[in-house]
Formats: structure tokens, sequence, C-alpha cells
């Protein structure tokens, strides 16, 4: 999909822009460490480690919680 959504449990709705990424960042490995697919143990802490994570590191994509969390 070009765009993936999540609903998280607080009632918010997260949009992240999947081919915006792979063409971005070039490299699967840098989310899938096992391969395309499902990635095992995502969720509230994958996601703040490493969606937040790399944005604050790059200085470049949402950074606060109502950038991705969206009613
Ligand atoms: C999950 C709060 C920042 C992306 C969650 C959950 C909470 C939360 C409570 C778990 C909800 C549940 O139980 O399902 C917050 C707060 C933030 C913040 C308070 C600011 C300090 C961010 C940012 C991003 C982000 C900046 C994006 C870069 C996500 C994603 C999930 C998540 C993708 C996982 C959703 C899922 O499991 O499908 N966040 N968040 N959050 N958050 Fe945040
Ligand atoms: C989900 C492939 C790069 C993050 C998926 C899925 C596939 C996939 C096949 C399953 C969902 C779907 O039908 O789209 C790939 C390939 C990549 C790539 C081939 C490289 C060209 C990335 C990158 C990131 C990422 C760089 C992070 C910035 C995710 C996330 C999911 C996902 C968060 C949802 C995981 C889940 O729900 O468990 N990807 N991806 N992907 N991808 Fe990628
Ligand atoms: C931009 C979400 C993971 C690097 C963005 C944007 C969103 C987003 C909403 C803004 C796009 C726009 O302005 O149109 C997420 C979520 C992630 C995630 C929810 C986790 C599932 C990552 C990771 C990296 C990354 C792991 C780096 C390793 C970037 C960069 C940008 C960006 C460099 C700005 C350039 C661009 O828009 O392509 N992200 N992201 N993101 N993200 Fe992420």
């Amino acid at each position: 999909a070009d765009v993936i959504t999540f609903k998280a449990g607080n009632g918010t709705t997260i949009t992240f822009p999947h081919k915006a990424h792979q063409q971005a960042l070039k490299n699967c490995k840098v989310c899938h460490e096992k391969g395309p697919g499902k990635i095992e143990g995502f969720g509230k802490e994958w996601a703040h480690k490493n969606c937040k994570g790399c944005h604050a590191d790059k200085g470049a994509g949402p950074t606060k919680c109502g950038e991705c969390h969206k009613k």
C-alpha cells in the first residue's frame, strides 16, 4: 500500500506514507530487519523509538504527538 494507517487505542489515527519512506530511505531493512511484511513487535514502543527517533535524528518528519496522532 502507498499509505498505511494505524488505529491507536487512544482513539487516534496515524497515517504512514509507506511509499514515500521506501523512496526516501531506499533500504527496507531500516524498518524490516527480517524482510518485508508485518513487523514483529510493531506498536507504541517500536513507533516511538523508530518513527519518532528517526525524525528527531534527521530533523525531518513529525516528532510531536499531535503531528502523528490525529482525531
Ligand atoms: C502508539 C501516545 C508521539 C506514532 C501510541 C500509543 C499512545 C501514544 C498512548 C498507544 C495507543 C494504544 O494503546 O494503541 C503518544 C504521545 C506522543 C506520541 C503522548 C507524544 C509524546 C508519537 C509520534 C509518532 C507516533 C511523534 C509518529 C512519529 C505512533 C504509532 C503508534 C503509537 C505509529 C502505534 C499504533 C499502533 O499500534 O498501531 N502513541 N504518541 N506517536 N504512536 Fe504515539
Ligand atoms: C509494511 C514492504 C520499506 C515500514 C510493509 C508490508 C510490506 C512492506 C510488503 C506489508 C503491508 C503492505 O501490504 O504494504 C516493504 C519494502 C520496503 C519497505 C519492500 C523497501 C522497498 C519500509 C521502510 C519502513 C517501513 C523503510 C519504515 C520507515 C513499514 C511498516 C509497516 C510496513 C511500519 C506496517 C507493519 C505492520 O503493520 O506490522 N512493508 N517496506 N517499510 N512497512 Fe514496509
Ligand atoms: C516524514 C510518519 C518512520 C524518516 C514523515 C511524515 C510522516 C511520517 C507522517 C511526513 C510526510 C509528509 O510531510 O508528507 C512516520 C511513521 C513512521 C515513520 C508513522 C513509523 C511507522 C520513519 C523512519 C525514518 C523516517 C524509521 C528513518 C529511518 C522520515 C523522513 C521524513 C519523514 C526523512 C521527511 C522526508 C519525507 O517526507 O520523505 N514520516 N515515519 N520515518 N520520515 Fe517518517
